[in-house]
């Protein structure tokens, strides 16, 4: 693209993020402790990757703020909200991710992080009790109380464009209804209505960021920006918009290790994965409603990938299942186990067993850094509406349904999307060639 329509990356980045918890302490955290050269932020692929531009005797590798102007760590300013009062310092040491050691070299900074009142309703997220809430009679009034929020912040902290990232609980499962969710105007009528059944608090974050000119991305399930309503509102407002939930541990295996299976072509009987896992996400997650968000989410990853369809004796009925069990002793160390039975020459059979002793806010954090900061740099380019290019980073792809779009689950298609729109970013051409 032409070099002169991108707005450099001048002034302070607000990053204004939905949740003050595990995932969103350990990002900010992080990044305030890389910005003192404390620590390394080691997973994020806009502080590491070195992708090739041009070709032939042209080519260089480079890293992607040598090929776009991407904000640098320095110029980010965080805000949050959220229905717990504690300060991003009292909920970084609350959630027993990081080690003191990790987190004290910058407690005045996470102190100085307050989250303001969050736009809640319980009926969504039925086990937290936290009383940091906004009194709005109506979802629209949510809408308005937000707006007021991202202004407030923009102008006290004197930043040049704000970024909103959803980290906040998944929220129960709210089916797309073509009455409420097609188009903007009964998007709109429904919030002035109140009708709570169809608007989730966070369609209320999302609308507000998109009319105050943010970008906002879904960082967990939840439907929020995953419907024609919501594109239709990024459209008319030209702000881009990224989801649905950040893919980290288990996904993040699958969506790499079934291209394994794929291109050399074995069969699939059924792949079972099931996780214990012990923090508050974890939490909100016992609840049926809410875990019915995430298991949609999930189940997603590899119907494109291995497609029946397309090699009916290989991938005809294969058995999926996707289980979450809360088991406090872990916390945020969660422990993911993968069963796969797979078949090769003449049908026989054969098992591939995973066992991923990860830690998911740590996997979460990078991708936080890198949804930021690529779709500020989305905004700045002109870029709107959904943003397929960072599905990389996304466990379920937006996509247009309406019209049978087939998302892009395989991690290295999606990895190969990713650089040729950072290659066209910063003026140079889309390609698939071997790196
Ligand atoms: N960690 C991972 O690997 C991973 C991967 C994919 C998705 N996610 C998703 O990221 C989200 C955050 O995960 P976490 O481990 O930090 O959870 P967490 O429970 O530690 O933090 C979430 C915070 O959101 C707050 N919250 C809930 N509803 C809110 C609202 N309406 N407004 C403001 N705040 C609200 C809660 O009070 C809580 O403090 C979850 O939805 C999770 O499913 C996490």
């Amino acid at each position: 693209m032409n070099q002169s329509e991108v707005k450099k990356a001048e002034g302070k980045l607000g990053i204004l993020v939905v949740g003050l918890g595990a995932v969103s302490t350990t990002f900010i955290t992080g990044v305030l402790m890389a910005r003192k050269g404390l620590a390394k932020p080691i997973g994020s692929s806009t502080q590491y990757d070195v992708i090739r531009v041009g070709e032939g005797a042209d080519k260089k590798y480079l890293h992607y703020n040598q090929i776009i102007p991407l904000a640098s760590l320095d110029q980010i300013e965080f805000g949050s909200w959220d229905v717990y009062p504690q300060n991003a310092f009292e909920s970084a040491m609350n959630c027993e991710v990081l080690k003191e050691k990790d987190i004290l070299p910058v407690k005045d900074e996470l102190e100085a992080i307050k989250p303001m009142k969050a736009a809640f309703d319980k009926n969504y997220a039925k086990r937290l009790e936290g009383d940091n809430v906004k009194d709005c009679k109506t979802r629209w009034e949510m809408v308005e109380a937000l707006r007021e929020d991202i202004r407030n912040f923009k102008a006290e902290h004197k930043c040049d464009r704000i970024v909103v990232l959803w980290a906040a609980s998944t929220e129960v499962y709210v089916p797309v209804d073509e009455k409420v969710h097609y188009n903007l105007a009964d998007l709109e009528a429904a919030m002035k209505a109140d009708d709570r059944e169809h608007i989730a608090p966070s369609m209320c974050y999302a609308y507000a960021a998109l009319v105050e000119g943010a970008p906002f991305i879904m960082g967990a399930p939840n439907t929020t920006v995953d419907f024609p309503a919501m594109w239709e509102l990024a459209e008319k407002t030209k702000m881009p918009i990224a989801g649905k939930d950040f893919k980290t541990g288990q996904t993040l295996v699958k969506s790499g290790f079934a291209p394994i299976i794929g291109v050399r072509h074995l069969g699939l009987a059924g792949w079972f994965s099931t996780n214990i896992l012990g923090n508050r996400d974890g939490l909100v997650l016992d609840e049926p409603a809410n875990f019915r968000t995430k298991e949609v989410s999930k189940l997603s990853t590899l119907e494109s990938i291995l497609v029946p369809e397309k090699q009916p004796d290989l991938y005809t009925d294969y058995y999926h299942k996707v289980r979450i069990n809360y088991y406090p002793p872990r916390n945020d160390n969660k422990e993911g186990w993968d069963n796969i039975d797979i078949f090769g020459w003449m049908g026989y059979p054969m098992q591939i067993k995973i066992n991923f002793l990860c830690r998911d806010s740590i996997l979460a954090a990078p991708l936080c850094l890198d949804l930021c900061l690529l779709i500020d740099m989305a905004a700045r380019c002109g870029w709107y509406g959904t943003q397929r290019f960072l599905s990389f980073f996304l466990k379920s792809p937006m996509h247009d349904y309406t019209k049978d779009e087939v998302p892009v689950n395989n991690l290295f298609e999606q990895y190969v999307m990713l650089k040729n729109a950072v290659r066209e970013m910063g003026g140079y051409k889309a390609d698939e060639l071997i790196d």
